[in-house]
């Protein structure tokens, strides 16, 4: 392995600058070994990731069923078949599923990163229903492909491109300023004229919890509201569970709170704890009826990636953690953080399982993106790991594997209150 140094001079040479590596500091720690929640420097300084590479090893790091599972993989010798034949890990993954998705959604269709999950639904329910136009919500995060960003809020990086804007609508969400009840008016009236000019959409998009914007919740009335109007039109509803999906919640779906049933499910992040894969799962109509090659992709479903997402899903079972996100990690969190609200710009804490959202605005009212990062900058000097969200980047993000125990996190815990 190259050293830090080499490490930091050859990403700062030729790395994209659209990559986010120095987006926070200008000289981030280089980490060469990690171990459970920890991370380590060559020197073998130790720091807690609370970031878990953007959701993704929700498990922790070097977890012993991931490496047994890529060890098991990687002794057959195959790295990739390609698309065009079965694989045994593929279909242990299919399976494993099958035991966590809603009753109905019995296709899957594996693909690589979120956004490209994003699509994969958005050409499902088109080629599904004949349709064409699509439906998200404003503050709602979906990735940067271009369908997929046509359908992510955000100005700044929508501005440049060109997106499919003449097909989306973007409908208010429950949050500061919106009830779920105008939202839901809102949601109806859209759907009300789409009827009525004979254009209704191929789908609705929706997160059980905006996670990037700053954990924002819209409740499960709305979560409900919008389902049964999906229903009524006979409008797919499809749940973006890539951020909150296999646990991050408590539950195996953000959408398990509000007792829906989506038609389309759609995962990635967590589900292969750091492996890119990621997954549209939905019902025979949508994904039983494309002809064979319609939606295919060098790498979906290479096989340590499937085997990796066999060991989380078997993992969090065996090891009982959705009882340990909702009993331990969740109450936790939501009881350390909950009483600094009003002290040092801090304007709200929002929790949702194992995560949460630190929203700082300055004495105007306004969001307070530098203060956000401040307390990332105190956090990464005391070696914890923190992430950054919200709108405005107003947010401080916590996002801890979801099998730290409790001491672990009551320290991270103590060490941010006395930053804040
Ligand atoms: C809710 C949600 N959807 C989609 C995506 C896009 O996933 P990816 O970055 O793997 O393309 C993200 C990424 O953060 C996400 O949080």
């Amino acid at each position: 392995m190259i050293s830090s140094e080499a490490t930091l001079r050859l990403t700062r040479a030729h790395e994209s600058t659209a990559a986010n590596t120095f987006r926070v500091v200008p000289d981030p720690p280089i980490f060469v070994r990690g171990d459970g929640p920890w991370l380590f420097t060559v020197d073998g300084t130790r720091y807690l990731d609370l970031v878990c590479g953007s959701a993704t090893t929700s498990l922790g790091h070097a977890h012993p069923a991931h490496m047994a599972a890529l060890q098991e993989a990687l002794a057959t010798g195959i790295l990739h078949t390609g698309t065009r034949l079965p694989s045994p890990f593929r279909a242990t993954l299919y399976e494993r599923l099958q035991a966590i998705l809603p009753p109905g959604l019995t296709r899957v269709q594996l693909v690589n990163s979120g956004s490209e999950a994003v699509e994969a639904a958005i050409k499902g329910a088109q080629f599904a229903t004949g349709r064409s136009r699509l439906v998200a919500f404003d503050g709602g995060y979906h990735g940067r492909t271009l369908g997929a960003l046509s359908l992510t809020s955000g100005q700044h990086i929508r501005a440049p491109f060109h997106l499919l804007e003449a097909s989306v609508d973007i409908l208010p969400y429950p949050g500061p300023g919106m009830s779920a009840d105008q939202a839901l008016v809102a949601a109806r009236t859209l759907m009300a004229e789409r009827a009525a000019s004979g254009d209704l959409p191929a789908l609705v998009l929706v997160e059980a919890v905006q996670a990037l914007s700053g954990l924002v919740s819209p409740g499960a009335a709305f979560l409900r509201g919008l389902s049964d109007l999906c229903r009524e039109h006979d409008i797919p509803l499809a749940l973006d569970e890539i951020w909150n999906g296999i646990g991050r919640t408590g539950c195996w779906f953000g959408f398990d709170h509000a007792g829906i049933v989506p038609d389309i499910v759609i995962l990635g992040k967590a589900l292969s704890g750091g492996l890119p894969l990621s997954a549209v799962a939905a019902g025979e109509r949508f994904l039983g009826q494309w002809p064979a090659g319609m939606h295919t992709s060098t790498f979906q479903g290479n096989p340590l990636a499937c085997a990796m997402a066999v060991a989380t899903l078997d993992t969090i079972t065996n090891d009982s953690l959705l009882g340990h996100v909702e009993n331990v990690i969740a109450p936790m969190m939501a009881a350390a953080l909950q009483p600094l609200v009003g002290r040092n710009g801090v304007t709200g804490v929002r929790c949702a399982g194992a995560q949460a959202a630190i929203e700082f605005r300055d004495p105007a009212g306004q969001p307070d993106p530098t203060r956000a990062v401040a307390v990332q900058c105190a956090l990464l000097d005391h070696h914890i790991l923190a992430y950054g969200g919200g709108r405005a980047g107003e947010c401080l993000m916590l996002v801890p594997p979801i099998n730290l125990g409790a001491e672990v996190l009551s320290e991270a815990l103590s060490a941010l209150k006395s930053l804040v």
